[in-house]
This record gives C-alpha cells, sequence and structure tokens, in this order.
C-alpha cells in the first residue's frame, strides 16, 4: 500500500449526525522508534506488546454543519473541557484531511477518557490517536459507497493514527506489532503497524508488564522534540542500524523463547533510548534516581533467583517490568516488596499483553 491507496474515491452515503466510541490499547516497545522524518516516517523500525489495561475510550460525535470553511470541534478528558488539546487535533486533522476529506463537513465533539490516570506519566497519545483514528475510520465506512474490508480498515486506521503519534500506528491490534521497514519482515511498512508474522514461543504469551509509577509529573522534554534531536545526532545512524539488527536477533528470541537473549536486547534497547536522550545536543535526562535504583534492584534479583524479570522505559522515568506468567508469581512477590517503595505515592498498574481495539457501539 502506498500514500494514495488513501485517498477515498467519492462518498456517495450522506449522514448528518450521529457518533460512535472506540477503546484502544496503549503499548510498550521492545525495539523503540526515536528519531522520524517529514510526515512522520520513522527512522528506525520498532516492534512492541499490546497492553491490555491501559487503554483510552474515545466518543466521537458528528453533527453536519453548513459552512465547510475550517475544522470545528471541542474536546473533553474525563467529562471537563479540554481546549488545550484543540491544537493537537488540529494539527492531526490538517495532516489527514487530504485521506479524510469530510473532515470539514462536520462539527466534532469528541469525550475521550483513559483506564490510567492522565497524571500518571503514562503516554495517551498512542492509544488516543489510534482510538480517534478507529472512530474516524467508523465515519467513513459508514459514508462510503464500497465496503470497506476490514484489513484495508484496519490498515487506514493505523496509517491515520501515526500521522497523529508515530507509536500510535502499533496500538490497534496486537499482540505483537511491527511498524517500519525491516528487511526480514515483508510486509512491514513506514506507513502504519502490521501484525508480528512469525511464530512467536508459548513463554511470551500472557506476558506481564507492571507498570511502576516512578514520576508522574509533566515530561520536561516531549518525545517529538526527542525525535527531532535525531536529526545531526552523532550516534543517530550507528542507533538505526542498531535497532534493525536487535530487531533480527528478536525473531529468533521469539521462535525459540531464548528469555535470557530476550533480556539482553529489551533492555539494550531501554538504555540506548535514554543514552540517545543523554547524548543529543541539547542533551537530557528523562529517568530519575528512583528509575536506577528499581534497574539495580532488578538486576540484583535476577542473578540471585536467576527469574527472568528484566524492565523497560519509554521516553519518561516510569519503568515497564516485563515477565512470563509462569514466573509470575514470585516476581510479583519480589515487585511489592522491593519496587513499590520507589514508586510516586507507591501507585503502579499491573498490565499484561493485550490484543485488538474494541468498537463499544
Ligand atoms: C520512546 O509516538 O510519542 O515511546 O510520533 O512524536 O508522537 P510522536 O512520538 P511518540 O514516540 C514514542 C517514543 C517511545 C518509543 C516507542 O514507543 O517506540
Amino acid at each position: 500500500m502506498k500514500e494514495k491507496d488513501f485517498i477515498p474515491k467519492t462518498y456517495s452515503k450522506t449522514l448528518n449526525s450521529g457518533n460512535v466510541t472506540w477503546s484502544s490499547p496503549s503499548n510498550i516497545a521492545l525495539v523503540k522508534y526515536w528519531g522520524k522524518k517529514e510526515d512522520q516516517i520513522p527512522t528506525n523500525p520498532s516492534i512492541s506488546f499490546t497492553l491490555d489495561t491501559c487503554k483510552t475510550t474515545t466518543k466521537l460525535s458528528y453533527l453536519e454543519k453548513v459552512n465547510s470553511d475550517d475544522f470545528s470541534l471541542e474536546v473533553f478528558l474525563e467529562g471537563e473541557k479540554k481546549d488545550d488539546f484543540k491544537p493537537k487535533i488540529f494539527t492531526f486533522f490538517k495532516r489527514i484531511e487530504k485521506y479524510l476529506p469530510f473532515l470539514k463537513n462536520y462539527h466534532f465533539k469528541i469525550e475521550t477518557t483513559n483506564s490510567f490516570p492522565h497524571s500518571s506519566g503514562i503516554a495517551s497519545s498512542a492509544s488516543g490517536m489510534s482510538a480517534l483514528a478507529l472512530c474516524l475510520m467508523s465515519l467513513e465506512r459508514s459514508l462510503s459507497k464500497i465496503k470497506l474490508s476490514d484489513e484495508y480498515f484496519m490498515q487506514k486506521a493505523s496509517f491515520l493514527a501515526r500521522l497523529g503519534s508515530g507509536s500510535a500506528s502499533r496500538s490497534l491490534e496486537g499482540d505483537l506489532i511491527v511498524w517500519g521497514e525491516h528487511a526480514e519482515i515483508l510486509n512491514s511498512s513506514n506507513l502504519f503497524g502490521v501484525k508480528y508474522p512469525f511464530k512467536v514461543h508459548e513463554i511470551f504469551k500472557n506476558y506481564h508488564d507492571t507498570i511502576l509509577l516512578v514520576d508522574k509529573g509533566e515530561k520536561q522534554v516531549s518525545s517529538t522534540v526527542g525525535h527531532n534531536l535525531m536529526n545531526n545526532h552523532p550516534f543517530a545512524n550507528l542507533r538505526f542500524v542498531q535497532a534493525h539488527d536487535n530487531l533480527s536477533k528478536l525473531i529468533k528470541v521469539f521462535k525459540t523463547g531464548n528469555l535470557n537473549e530476550f533480556i539482553a536486547i529489551v533492555e539494550s534497547e531501554a538504555l540506548s533510548l535514554h543514552a540517545m536522550m543523554m547524548t543529543s545536543m541539547p542533551y537530557f535526562i528523562l529517568m530519575k534516581p528512583n528509575t536506577l535504583e528499581i534497574i539495580n534492584k532488578i538486576w540484583s534479583f535476577r542473578k540471585e533467583t536467576g527469574l527472568h524479570v528484566c524492565f523497560t522505559l519509554d521516553a519518561g522515568a516510569n519503568v515497564h517490568v516485563l515477565y512470563p506468567e509462569n514466573e509470575a508469581k514470585k516476581t510479583i512477590k519480589f515487585i511489592n516488596s522491593e519496587l513499590v517503595a520507589y514508586c510516586q505515592n507507591g501507585h503502579y498498574i499491573c498490565d499484561r499483553i493485550g490484543f485488538v481495539a474494541k468498537k463499544i457501539n
């Protein structure tokens, strides 16, 4: 599929008003997306586990308007009007108008809720943009003369979500999603996420992700600024090669179920991501002292017990603790007794691998 394949022909049906609701999962990258070109094209491929508990539910209400000169929308988060969210959605609408030419014909009310607290430091842009893209695709489906296949529907929804936030392209289906071209993954694309196509060992089914909320404050540096700092970054090209290599290695690991290899790749990816931040110009650090305390505790516990708990990080101080189902009991005990003390107000979220986004009505 190319960009032009997502430009619709004519719409035949008319709809005056209505609403649609979708619930979309969050995701955690194992190989990280860090760096992008124009139009939200990633500088390297990434792969993520879709999550189950962390999700965003969005209701999109639409009302046809007389004047179609400009976009018209209002946004609510947890029932509260959020005018400060509007610029981001206007930018998103501008980027996707070519692919959804009906956008200026309606007034939109966007009502969104997250399963996790907004102030948890968990980025809601992936699940949020994916839920909104799915709602818009449902509207397109209702307006279309031809029947849109489910495959096209999901692919275009991921394509649109990417234009809202890169990692959102991986937040529609499960349980492992690849975004960005990779030589060994035939249908991989820079334009949208695809389901990981190869064999995945049983050990990765039901994998756990306990998210330790180390710092719930606003990030000092946004992901968008961080991505842009990869342009002219002294280590950028090597980092992009490393991401390709790590994804190649993961293909083997997913097949064999070699957890020691899995841990080495995933932890190295997390630290490489933060190393890129620390070596940008200007440089910045998103980890907090408690992030490092937790990492050291995980390493000691792993050494003592031989269990396969590991960590990953996204663009913040929170720690995602990953472990297999068959070691969950002992690992949860360790998390409760040794790690929760490093969380802000003792807060954490128990999540695990999840699956596809759901239409609610
Ligand atoms: C560190 O998708 O939030 O979580 O495309 O600018 O919206 P934008 O960035 P975003 O970047 C996420 C970066 C990451 C790694 C990842 O999820 O792959």
